[in-house]
């Protein structure tokens, strides 16, 4: 949620800076800028993406060795050019980029403006540039920065430069990440590892409460109150083509497509197929402590919340411990019956959703276990939980996620295996689950096969502006997780329900103009799902449904039928989420909608 870049060094600044942004643009793109010290500050800002910005500097060249950059994703203020970052103070001498929300501003706003400081934006952030223009006397930027970082409250990762000091850049974090990339004779500052790649490999992750200057002699850590704290430089293993469409119009079907790959990847040396178990090396946790747990609470945001519900499902099935899955926002502010006994396990693709990282920091606060499963390597999540096990999906760009959740639900379906048979799964059902989880890769392939087929489905279906979305048992989450893709990227309302539900109130909207996606594979709930299929029917309901290869029967009842091969009843979800992927993309596009960067969205929700 909003993108920061910073370069120091002798690289054309403006180029790649917005070079950079483009890698962050998932994070929000409402608006952008950039600030760079020329001996004085010159600063472009365009309200829009970051084409918009591009067009703007018109490849106009900038002396400078210093700059900052923004990608915003609008909380105050609506998205224009005033409100886009950098701000600045009232000389328009120090600029600042910031991700996060300044809690206080309007308090500080007050007092400012009876000190005589001129505001020109609606935003929270505006102020912190007048705290440090107020510091400034008799400091250095980095002390300025310390200081009036110390009058604020709320959430930040910051990137700040002067005219005054043509020689420095200072950031800091709390509560939005910040990443410094460190360089031969140059030294980068970003939110994330994507802008940083191209360039170098070494990372220093800053913590919260953290903060760097950075000048000619490199870059020293400190803590906001000015400390000095030694980090460690750690390796960033992201490969370029990763964060490259590779031929795709799009990284979200690019990233459908890869799932054959992560899904592989996310078992890859962990399934251990004789003994029906799995390896989880990152849980820290002796055979001893896993047999204690009593009780699981899931919790997340979004789509990694609809992994939790599979994994619910997985592991009362199959481990017979009782689980509870949690949205990340309401966790955070109920009074949660929590102890030792209890893991929390937290979810998330990118590690930084604020909730999802309140939510772990309250479990952990009350005594319970608590783990991570996380895609990104070194996000904040991660490195808090202090255990868990990484999904290895590789960056996702996208901003709808897809390959992140199948990751998320085979890590669940591995944890489900290790804790199960350390209770009550024998050896050969945990053997029957780990020989079927390996074959779902060639399975997933197969369902990609059949894109075109889906493409001609979502061409009929366009003009819809309504669909329901059925499915029960653990068809249910992904009920809603193809609901939700359809929403955020098409932009059509959709609901997902329980099948057995409808009747107890959506049966109403049902007409020749509803279409109703049901997720109707072979599995214990099938005959049910029929039912409900015909109830649909009765009512004239268009309905697709995502149907078991070979279901003859389906047929009769459904106008579209879209086939994914057998599975294990565990593992239905992980084939059946596929053509809902699909069936939103096709959607979008056929729609015009702007598929990897959907309006209002972001992909990285950093503030509540
Ligand atoms: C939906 C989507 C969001 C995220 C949610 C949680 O496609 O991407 O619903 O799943 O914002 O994000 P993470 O997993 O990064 O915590």
């Amino acid at each position: 949620m909003c993108g920061i870049v910073g370069y120091l060094g002798d690289k054309d600044v403006v180029p790649l800076l917005v070079r950079g942004l483009e890698r962050l643009e998932y994070r929000g793109y409402d608006s952008s800028g950039v600030a760079v010290v020329d001996g004085g500050l010159s600063i472009v800002k365009s309200v829009g993406k970051i084409k918009s910005l591009k067009d703007r500097l018109d490849g106009r060249r900038f002396p400078g060795r210093l700059g900052i950059a923004h990608t915003r994703w609008a909380t105050h203020g609506e998205p224009n050019d005033v409100n886009a970052h950098p701000h600045t103070d009232c000389k328009g001498k120090i600029a600042l980029a910031h991700n996060g929300v300044i809690e206080n501003h309007a308090a500080l706003k007050k007092l400012l403006l009876a000190e005589g400081h001129r505001f020109e934006s609606e935003t929270d952030t505006e102020v912190l540039a007048h705290l440090i223009e107020r510091s400034l006397p008799g400091r250095t930027l980095g002390e300025a920065v310390s200081a009036a970082l110390q009058l604020v409250e709320g959430t930040y990762g910051i990137a700040v430069v002067s005219a005054d000091h043509p020689g420095t850049l200072v950031g800091a974090r709390h509560g939005s990440p910040l990443v410094i990339g460190v360089g031969d004779g140059e030294t980068f500052l970003a939110s994330d590892g994507a802008p940083l790649r191209e360039h170098t490999q070494r990372v220093v992750y800053l913590d919260e409460g953290e903060m760097v200057v950075i000048d000619e002699a490199g870059y020293r850590t400190f803590t906001i109150e000015g400390e000095a704290v030694d980090k460690q430089v750690d390796e960033l293993n992201w490969d370029l083509e990763q964060i490259e469409k590779a031929g795709f119009p799009h990284f979200m079907l690019k990233e459908i497509h890869e799932q054959p790959d992560t899904v592989r990847n996310a078992m890859r040396g962990r399934l251990l197929r004789e003994e029906g178990t799995a390896k989880l090396g990152g849980l820290n946790l002796s055979d001893d402590e896993l047999r204690d747990i009593r009780r699981i609470v899931i919790t997340a945001c979004g789509t990694s919340y609809y992994a939790g519900l599979i994994g619910e499902y997985l592991l009362e099935e199959y481990a017979r411990i009782p689980v509870e899955v949690e949205y990340a926002s309401e966790f955070r502010y109920r009074n949660p019956i929590l102890d030792e006994g209890t893991l929390v396990i937290a979810i998330s693709q990118s590690g930084e959703t604020a909730d999802t990282l309140a939510a772990l920091r309250e479990a952990r606060r009350r005594g319970a276990t608590v783990m991570g499963i996380v895609n990104v390597v070194g996000s904040t999540v991660a490195r808090e939980a202090g255990r868990g096990v990484y999904i290895h999906a590789g960056p996702e760009i996208g901003v709808a996620s897809t390959k992140a959740f199948t990751s998320q639900v085979t890590v669940l379906a591995l944890l489900t295996m290790h804790l199960g048979r350390l209770r009550v799964l024998s050896q050969a059902a945990g053997r029957a689950l780990a020989t079927e989880l390996e074959a779902l890769p060639g399975k997933i392939e197969k369902i990609l096969a059949g894109a075109p087929a889906i493409k001609e489905i979502a061409v009929q279906m366009q003009h819809h502006d309504n669909f329901l979305y059925l499915g029960r048992g653990p068809n249910f989450p992904v009920a809603l997780e193809g609901a939700l893709k359809l929403k955020e990227i098409a932009y059509v309302h959709a609901e997902g329900y329980p099948a057995a539900e409808m009747k107890h109130g959506p049966i109403a909207l049902i007409d020749e103009n509803m279409p109703v996606v049901f997720i109707a594979t072979r599995d214990a709930a099938y005959e049910k799902v029929m039912t409900n299929m015909q109830e649909v029917r009765a009512r004239r309901g268009k309905i697709l449904a995502i149907a078991t290869e070979g279901d003859a029967d389906i047929h009769a009842l459904a106008d579209y039928v879209i086939p994914v091969p057998a599975t294990h009843d565990a593992f239905v979800p992980l084939l059946s989420v596929v053509p809902l992927q699909l069936l939103a993309y096709y959607m979008a596009v056929q729609r015009n909608c702007d598929v990897d960067q959907p309006r209002n969205l972001a992909k990285s929700v950093t503030v509540e």
